[in-house]
C-alpha cells in the first residue's frame, strides 16, 4: 500500500474500532415499501420516499416520454445549451406551489446548500462579510455552504430562539448583513423549527431567512406546499417526497437572477437529465392531490411515537414522518438495527459524524406505501427487543 493510502487505511480502521464504520450495500426494490439485501426481503423504514412517488407510474412514464422525447442527456449547462424549454415550466409550476415570485431548478439538495450559500454570502457583493446565524443540527451540506463561503458562522442551540436572539443581541452593533439558515424539518430528529418566532426575531434585527424544506415539501403545510411560506428563500429538494431526483430554489424573480449570475452549482454543472426532468414533472402534478397520504403518514408516525413512549423509548421531539429512537452509544445503535434486520426490518442505524457524539439512533421514515401490517410488524418487532433487553 501506498504511504498515503495508509493513512486513509487508518481513519477507516478507527471508523471500524468505534463501530462508526459505513459499508455500501447492495439493494433491490422487490415493491415501494420494502428492499431486497442478498436475497431476503426487508420493510423498508430508512427511505425518504415519503410519499411513494418513486414508484408511481406518472413518474416512471413520463421520465421514459420525456427521455425518449429530448435524449439521455441535456449535453450541457443550464446557461449554455441545457436549458430545455421545460426548465420554464416546471419552475412556474414550482414557484406557484410555493407561493413564490420564482423558482430555479438545481440538480441536488446538496449540490444547491453547497453552491447557493457560497453564492449568496459573497462579502464582495454585500459590501462586508456577512454573519450567518445558523442552527446548530443543520444539514451536512448547509455546513460545507458555510464554509465554502469563508463566512463566520454564529451556530444557536437547535430550535433555541432564546439562544438566537441572544447572539442577535450580541451583534447588534455589528453592521454586517444578517442571515438565518435553518431546516424546517430537521432530518434526524423530525421535529420542526419555530418559523414564526424566526420570521419575527429576523424582522427585529433585519435578518434574511433562508429555510431548507428538503423534509417539510410534499408532506407538510397546505397541500403539501411545505412550512416555510414567508422565508425569504426556500431551498428544497425533489429526492425525497416528490420521488425523483434535483433541487429547487423558491424566491424573488432578484434572487433568482442573482444565482443565475453568480451561483457555481447552476452555472459550471450540466442540467439535469430529460427523464427526471419529467419525473419532477409529474410529482409536482401529483403531490397536492396527496392529501390523503399524508394524512394516512403523520396518524402513522403519531401511533407509532405512541406505542414507543408507552415501553420506554425517547422519540425525541418528532412531530412528523421522521422519528427517531434515541440510543446514544453507536454500537447499541448497530446492535438494534441488526435485530430489527434478523426480523425483517430495515432501519439504518445513525452515527456519529451524521448526529453529535452520544446521540446515535434509529431513525424511522415513514412512507404512504407503509400498511398497517408494516407498522404493526415493527411495533411487535421493537417490543419483543424491549423484553429481550430486560430479561
Ligand atoms: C436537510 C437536507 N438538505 C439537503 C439534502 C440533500 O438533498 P439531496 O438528496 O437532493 O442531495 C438532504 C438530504 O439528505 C437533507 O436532509
Amino acid at each position: 500500500m501506498n504511504k498515503i493510502e495508509s493513512l486513509y487505511a487508518e481513519f477507516i480502521e478507527q471508523r471500524d474500532n468505534q463501530a462508526l464504520r459505513r459499508d455500501l450495500v447492495d439493494i433491490t426494490r422487490p415493491s415501494g415499501h420494502e428492499i431486497q439485501v442478498k436475497g431476503r426481503n426487508f420493510i423498508n423504514f430508512s427511505s425518504n420516499d415519503y410519499l411513494g412517488l418513486s414508484q408511481h407510474p406518472l413518474l416512471i412514464s413520463r421520465g421514459q416520454e420525456w427521455g425518449a422525447r429530448y435524449g439521455a442527456g441535456s449535453s450541457a449547462s443550464r446557461l449554455v445549451t441545457g436549458n430545455l424549454d421545460v426548465f420554464t415550466t416546471i419552475e412556474k409550476k414550482i414557484a406557484d406551489f410555493k407561493n413564490k415570485e420564482s423558482a430555479l431548478v438545481m440538480v441536488s439538495g446538496f449540490q444547491a446548500n453547497a453552491s447557493v450559500l457560497p453564492a449568496l454570502f459573497d462579502k464582495n457583493v454585500l459590501g462586508s462579510m456577512p454573519l450567518v446565524f445558523s442552527d446548530k443540527l443543520n444539514h451536512a451540506s448547509m455546513y460545507l455552504g458555510c464554509n465554502a463561503a469563508n463566512i463566520q458562522q454564529v451556530r444557536y442551540r437547535h430550535n433555541d430562539m432564546n439562544h438566537l436572539q441572544d447572539l442577535l443581541e450580541q451583534h447588534v452593533d455589528h453592521n454586517a448583513p444578517k442571515f438565518i439558515l435553518t431546516e424546517s424539518v430537521f432530518s434526524m430528529d423530525g421535529d420542526i423549527a419555530p418559523l414564526n418566532d424566526i420570521y419575527g426575531v429576523a424582522k427585529k434585527y433585519d435578518c434574511f431567512v433562508i429555510v431548507d424544506e428538503a423534509h417539510a415539501t410534499g408532506v407538510l403545510g397546505e397541500n403539501g406546499q411545505g412550512l416555510a411560506t414567508k422565508a425569504d428563500l426556500v431551498i428544497g429538494t425533489f429526492s425525497k417526497a416528490f420521488g425523483a431526483f434535483g433541487a429547487y430554489i423558491a424566491c424573488s424573480q432578484t434572487m433568482k437572477d442573482y444565482l443565475t449570475n453568480k451561483c457555481s452549482g447552476l452555472i459550471y454543472a450540466t442540467a439535469l437529465p430529460p427523464a427526471v426532468l419529467g419525473s419532477i414533472d409529474a410529482a409536482i402534478d401529483l403531490v397536492p392531490t396527496m392529501n390523503k397520504e399524508r394524512l394516512m403518514l403523520q396518524n402513522m408516525a403519531q401511533n407509532f411515537r405512541d406505542e414507543m413512549s408507552s415501553i420506554g423509548f425517547d422519540c425525541g421531539l418528532s412531530q412528523t414522518q421522521i422519528v427517531p429512537i434515541m440510543i446514544g452509544d453507536a454500537k447499541e445503535a448497530l446492535r438494534i438495527s441488526e435485530h430489527l434486520k434478523e426480523n425483517g426490518v430495515w432501519a439504518t442505524a445513525i452515527r456519529p459524524p451524521t448526529v453529535p457524539s452520544n446521540t446515535a439512533r434509529l431513525r424511522f421514515a415513514f412512507s404512504a406505501t407503509h400498511s398497517e401490517n408494516d407498522l404493526d410488524k415493527l411495533i411487535a418487532v421493537l417490543k419483543n427487543k424491549v423484553v429481550k433487553k430486560a430479561a
